[in-house]
């Protein structure tokens, strides 16, 4: 996949950075350098293009995922990790997602397929990406999910749908709310007090 990379301290996490529709992987440098600038950052493009834009996975229309390109891209996307970290020399336990929007939703997609898949994770308004399927055991994985109160693409019962079904599975959910679907600097203010209290 197309992706950057940038060593960083190696007592570190390593930021996986995943962009919303339309994105590359240069939009979240400045979200995780403001989160922790010594962490390592695997940024990677999603393979799918909407009308030009980059994806990560197909949907049908606004907010109805294909399904079977979602199943197929998550395994894909799990599967370049694991090349990521035997080429860079990082262990795959130590990654932190930083997903927005279609890159908080493929993240999310990952909590549900594969167990002990991140270290924690940061999901700015994320959906659910599957539903009747259940998450795998989380452990107590910290999360850091946010939703805005009007967001238009993701309403907040939504939001509330998803961090009910992390707590389900064992995961320590820290919520916030910020306004509509953009991100705000209050809302990172808030992923970095968080991201702060465990690192
Ligand atoms: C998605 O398709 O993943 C969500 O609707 C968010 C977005 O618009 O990218």
């Amino acid at each position: 996949m197309k992706h950057l990379f940038k060593q960083g301290d190696s007592q570190k996490p390593v930021f996986l950075l995943l962009h919303g529709t339309g994105g590359d992987e240069r939009d979240l440098l400045p979200i995780a350098a403001f989160i922790d600038p010594t962490a390592s950052i695997l940024s990677v493009r999603g393979n799918v293009l909407e009308n030009g834009m980059p994806r990560f996975f197909k949907r049908l229309s606004e907010g109805i995922f294909d399904e079977a390109d979602l199943t197929l891209r998550t395994a894909e996307l799990h599967a370049f990790l694991k090349e990521a970290a035997t080429n860079y020399g990082f262990s795959l336990e130590r990654i932190i997602p930083i997903g927005y929007s279609n890159g908080a939703n493929i993240a999310a997609s990952m909590l549900y397929r594969f167990p002990h898949v991140f270290e924690a994770a940061i999901l700015l308004h994320a959906m659910v990406p599957i539903r009747n399927k259940e998450i795998p055991v989380l452990e107590g994985m910290k999360i850091f999910l946010s939703g805005g109160e009007h967001d238009p693409i993701v309403p907040i019962k939504e939001t509330k749908e998803l961090q009910q079904a992390l707590i389900a599975a064992g995961g320590d959910v820290s919520l916030y709310f910020g306004t509509s679907h953009q991100l705000t600097q209050t809302e990172l203010n808030a992923a970095k007090n968080w991201y702060q209290q465990s690192y």
